[in-house]
């Protein structure tokens, strides 16, 4: 088998990925369940960590919340400040916000802790900013654990885990709720919430999952394209699939 390039990944394809994902029919539901579980109190602080573009920010504002997004990365904050003029954004590290003891009521972090490398580092400063009584809401996927249809099940197997073993912490999903207890939190309550993508616009997932996976040696550059050339089609023909088991997480301070 001849060896060809993969191609290189778009570094922007994030934002188009988290559009994808926000686009997904349960999705909005998924958002309106982390809201409510959050217990919004008109005017009071709620931090979204990790905000990326700034939809919940938005959301959580128009909801009555005093919002505000911090991200490390100033892409999305400027992507965010675009797309919503007038939310309150800024930078800073999930390890070290930008409130006071006990300002905040609420704090949510969605397809976040899969990026940080202590988890825990971050539940103990969301601990530190929420009053008591205060909540915390955690959304992400695990990793390990998404369905994508293909007609190659054992190269998509291969694929779906060594994009894991790309992400600092792929299962952080899964262990919200343990994290949540050895922090101190309260009330602590689990849901999985499957998300499901059809539509074309999810391609650029798909497409980083092969290129991570050849860039970590797992799979030759001729499979990366064979795959992302059979979802291509799919994606023309009406016949993609992928299920996301989304975890939300809820607890009290
Ligand atoms: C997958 S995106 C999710 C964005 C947004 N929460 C959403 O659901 O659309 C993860 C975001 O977390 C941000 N991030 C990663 N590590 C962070 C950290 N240590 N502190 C703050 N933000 C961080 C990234 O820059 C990125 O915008």
């Amino acid at each position: 088998m001849t060896e060809t390039r993969a191609p290189k990944p778009d570094l922007e394809w994030l934002p188009a990925a988290l559009d994808a994902a926000e686009a997904a029919p349960d999705a909005v539901a998924l958002r309106a369940r982390d809201h409510a579980l959050l217990r919004l109190v008109a005017g009071a602080t709620v931090i979204d960590v990790g905000c990326g573009t700034g939809r919940a920010v938005a959301d959580l504002g128009r909801l009555g919340a005093r919002a505000l997004g911090v991200d490390l990365d100033a892409g999305m904050l400027a992507a965010a400040r675009a797309r919503h003029p007038g939310i309150a954004v800024c930078s800073a590290d999930a390890t070290a916000l930008p409130l006071a003891d006990g300002e905040a009521r609420g704090y949510r972090a969605d397809k976040v802790f899969h990026t940080l490398p202590e988890p825990l580092a971050a539940l103990t400063e969301a601990r530190r900013v929420l009053a008591p009584g205060g909540r915390i809401v955690l959304v992400g996927q695990d990793w390990d654990t998404m369905v994508i249809d293909s007609d190659r099940p054992a190269l998509t197997r291969r694929i779906v885990h060594a994009r894991a073993d790309t992400i600092p912490q792929p299962r952080s999903a899964r262990a919200y709720r343990n994290l949540l207890l050895d922090t101190g939190f309260h009330e602590v309550s689990l849901e999985v919430h499957t998300l499901i993508f059809t539509e074309a616009t999810t391609r650029p997932l798909l497409d980083g999952h092969a290129t991570a996976a050849h860039e970590a040696g797992a799979i030759t550059a001729t499979e990366a394209e064979e795959w992302m050339r059979e979802q291509a089609i799919r994606a023309t023909t009406g016949r993609l699939l992928i299920a996301v088991p989304m975890f939300l997480a809820s607890a009290t301070r």
